[in-house]
């Protein structure tokens, strides 16, 4: 087992104007500042490899976990770091990195002290001299420090739409990881989340390819910044190449099969937008695609992540996945084999992460002749090139000016601000919310009360799921909502469990008393396996409670705090408004009161089709063959495309309208651009944030065209009565797919573009 579930953590047990924050993808980027310094560091990186025995070699390329130099090994709670075992591995085997907490998150002065014990190890006692590159999840904010900032997951900073205030969030999350004396980020997931079922739907920017490309490479340029050898900044690491997220049962690390030109299409274009960003590190998926773990494939992790998508960084394996190649995976016989296979695949480094026997497999491998010491100096040089570009060689110690930049006053509100502006309002019948500050509340359900259920997985453990590992200042919706509207307006009782059934009667008869009943429901913090489940219906327990509540006859506004969409068709028609707010992290509490009571304005979009029935999990971007055509007449039948609430809904408190979609040219050739526009309103009575949202449809092709494809979004602030207009600039590569041959190609004919409910098209010859 990779990780023993005791009580604790993970391992112990286009151009952008004012008031428009997106842009449409940048197509090339450079490289950041420190490749400029490119032959500087290839020399010295050369002339250090020329000094190093193969130990040497290999030691760098074994990555191993905190536990391996603390004195009370696995799965046992921290304690201290013993020198004794930090000098066996690193100091005896060379060790090049090292990764994770154990037990749960520490202070900054914790993470220094084992930083600095382990650098003074590396970098005072061994021949070399080679620092360690220590790596963490630091995955919504800095998972592991305590008094980070925690912001919401990537699947509503998806739903946020909103690049700026991303850029502003991971760049926090960079700063406060770099104070807590780390380098190396495990960090963004890029993966499109096409299987809701998938217990890391949460982590992902949702179904689209577009979201998922454009969120990633923000998150990886305020991360790197131009410059990751500034003390603000660190190494990303894009994951999990490639096909992660769309295992055939929805069960974590269980197989996938795609079509290569659906991987292609689907899960390829964010990596290469990341690798366009200058990503400095990629870590692999552990499953299997069409029968080949991706950890053995050679064609994946040589032909096309360096051949194909250039990418020139470091290739971490993920936990223990060289190992599962023999144990789990069943490709490999031996362990020693399983070894080769995944050098010879392109594996850099290896995430072991408990034992030696990567590192003393590999030297067996390399002194038989099986692999070739020349392949060891590819994977040691790009470790040590990393190393020099995050600045290790100058200064392998917490940085002191770092420090300053962590934990500031004003990331609270950029946290807020996040959460607020995820929030999707998908209901509001006669305009129930905003609600009245003067009326009295019953604020009931599983979520009411839960700040574990607000941050979800990554959150001080791995799982996320103890608050007592919480700062005291987090607050609840219950504790936000007191604090908005005054206690005395507030009735609390739980009436059920996530999944079990709690005292419903207590919460039905405190429903008496009171004008209206916010019902917070949706899951409790889970990550990886341990949130495996076997249906994405909501729980019986949240389901009856609601139904207890209906019957009252008070109106109900429902909540949902939550990694991934479960279905809730059974109560949606008698909910009078309705709020997702996905994990929103810290704030989200608060954040989920401005929007009840007015003080915010919601603007979130859905990043993915929420589904209404299990059976019917279709993306927006589906096929027209999706929708079934053979209908019987007289009798109603359901279309392909069904969700409870379609990609890209969302609400405001206010109304806006479109007019004048239209194109600077009604033919385009070769790299012609084109330019689109279209006039949006504020009509309502308040200011609000609007998210325009460009879509385009082939409307023939050699392969089935998609329904229809995001291809840029802005947002935009509007106050009352007030109208923009808002441009899009796009060329052949926008109007691409890939073809029978896996080649991108733009084919000539005519296009649809669609804004909001207005249409316009155009020919490419
Ligand atoms: C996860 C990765 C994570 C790694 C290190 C794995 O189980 O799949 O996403 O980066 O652990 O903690």
């Amino acid at each position: 087992m990779k990780r023993p579930f005791l009580s604790v953590s993970k391992f112990a047990l286009s151009t952008c104007f004012a008031l428009i924050f997106s842009c449409t993808e940048k197509k090339t980027e450079t490289n950041s500042k420190s490749d400029s310094s490119t032959d500087d560091i290839d020399q010295k990186v050369q002339s250090l490899l020329s000094q190093m025995t193969l130990e040497e070699k290999v030691g760098q390329m074994t990555q191993l976990n905190l536990n391996m130099i603390l004195s009370n090994g696995y799965g046992a709670p921290f304690d201290s770091v013993q020198i004794d075992s930090l000098r066996k591995v690193v100091k005896d085997r060379n060790i090049g990195s090292i990764l994770n907490c154990i037990d749960h998150a520490y202070t900054v002065e914790k993470w220094h002290e084992i930083i600095t014990k382990i650098q003074d190890v590396a970098t005072k006692e061994t021949r070399l001299k080679i620092p360690v590159i220590y790596g963490i999840d630091a995955i919504h904010g800095v998972t592991f420090t305590q008094n980070s900032t925690l912001f919401p997951h990537n699947i509503s900073l998806a739903a946020s739409r909103n690049l700026e205030m991303v850029q502003k969030a991971e760049g926090i999350t960079a700063m406060e990881t770099r104070a807590s004396g780390i380098r190396w980020n495990f960090d963004p997931v890029v993966d499109v989340g096409r299987q809701p079922l998938w217990s890391r739907f949460g982590e992902t920017f949702g179904e689209d390819v577009y979201l998922a490309k454009v969120f990633g490479a923000a998150t990886i340029k305020a991360q790197q910044g131009a410059d990751v050898k500034s003390s603000k900044n660190v190494a990303s690491c894009m994951k999990h190449f490639l096909g992660y997220s769309m295992p055939i049962t929805g069960k974590d690390r269980s197989p996938s099969i795609i079509p290569e030109i659906m991987l292609r299409e689907i899960f390829l274009p964010p990596f290469q937008a990341a690798v366009n960003a200058g990503v400095k590190t990629v870590m692999i998926n552990s499953g299997e695609i069409n029968g080949t773990p991706v950890h053995s494939s050679k064609y994946l992790l040589t032909d096309v992540l360096r051949g194909e998508l250039g990418f020139k960084g470091v290739v971490v394996t993920d936990w223990e996945d060289i190992i599962r190649l023999h144990t789990r995976h069943k490709i490999a016989s031996t362990h020693k084999e399983a070894v080769k296979i995944a050098i010879d695949a392109g594996i850099d480094m290896s995430m072991v992460p408990h034992d030696y026997s990567f590192y003393f497999l590999l030297i067996e491998l390399v002194k038989e002749g099986q692999i070739k010491e020349s392949r060891i100096d590819e994977s040691v040089a790009r470790i040590l090139r990393l190393k020099h570009e995050v600045g290790l060689f100058e200064n392998a110690y917490p940085e002191k000016e770092a420090i300053a930049n962590f934990g500031k006053p004003e990331y609270a509100k950029v946290a807020l601000d996040a959460a607020t502006e995820g929030i999707t309002l998908v209901k509001n019948d006669q305009n129930i919310l905003p609600l009245s500050k003067g009326k009295r509340i019953l604020v009931t359900g599983p979520g009411a009360n839960s700040i574990t259920a607000l941050n979800g997985c990554w959150s001080h453990t791995w799982q996320g799921n103890m608050p007592q590992f919480y700062p005291e200042d987090t607050k609840s919706i219950l504790e936000a909502i007191k604090d908005e509207i005054g206690e005395k307006n507030v009735v609390f009782s739980e009436g059920a469990g996530f999944t079990e059934d709690k005292d419903m009667k207590a919460a039905v008869a405190a429903a008496k008393s009171v004008d209206y009943i916010v019902l917070c429901l949706g899951e409790d913090a889970y990550a990886e396996q341990p949130g495996v489940i076997d249906d994405l219906e909501l729980p019986e327990s949240q389901l009856n409670l609601a139904k207890a509540l209906y019957a009252t006859g008070k109106p109900v506004i429902l909540v949902f705090v939550e990694g991934r969409p479960r279905i809730f068709r059974k109560i949606e028609p008698q909910a009078k408004g309705i709020l997702l707010a996905y994990w929103p992290g810290h704030e989200g509490g608060p954040a989920i009161a401005d929007v009840l009571f007015g003080d915010a304005n919601p603007s979130g979009k859905l990043p993915f089709s929420y589904p209404r029935f299990t059976g019917n999990i279709v993306p927006y971007d589906h096929k027209f063959t999706d929708v079934i055509q053979e209908l019987k007449p007289g009798i109603e039948t359901k279309t392909g495309y069904y969700p409870q609430y379609p990609f890209g809904f969302g609400l405001s408190y206010t109304t806006f309208t479109y007019s004048n979609l239209s194109v600077d040219k009604k033919e385009i050739t070769g790299d012609d651009k084109i330019s689109v526009s279209v006039v949006v309103k504020n009509t309502g009575n308040r200011q609000g944030k609007e998210v325009v949202e460009l879509y385009s449809r082939d409307l023939f092709a050699s392969i089935t065209p998609s329904l229809k494809r995001l291809r840029g979004f802005k947002k935009i602030s509007l106050d009352p009565g007030q109208e923009q207009k808002v441009d899009f600039t796009l060329d052949k590569s926008d109007f691409a797919f890939v073809n029978k041959d896996y080649q991108t190609v733009t084919e000539p004919g005519e296009f649809e573009l669609m804004v909001d409910t207005l249409k316009t098209n155009f020919i490419y010859k």
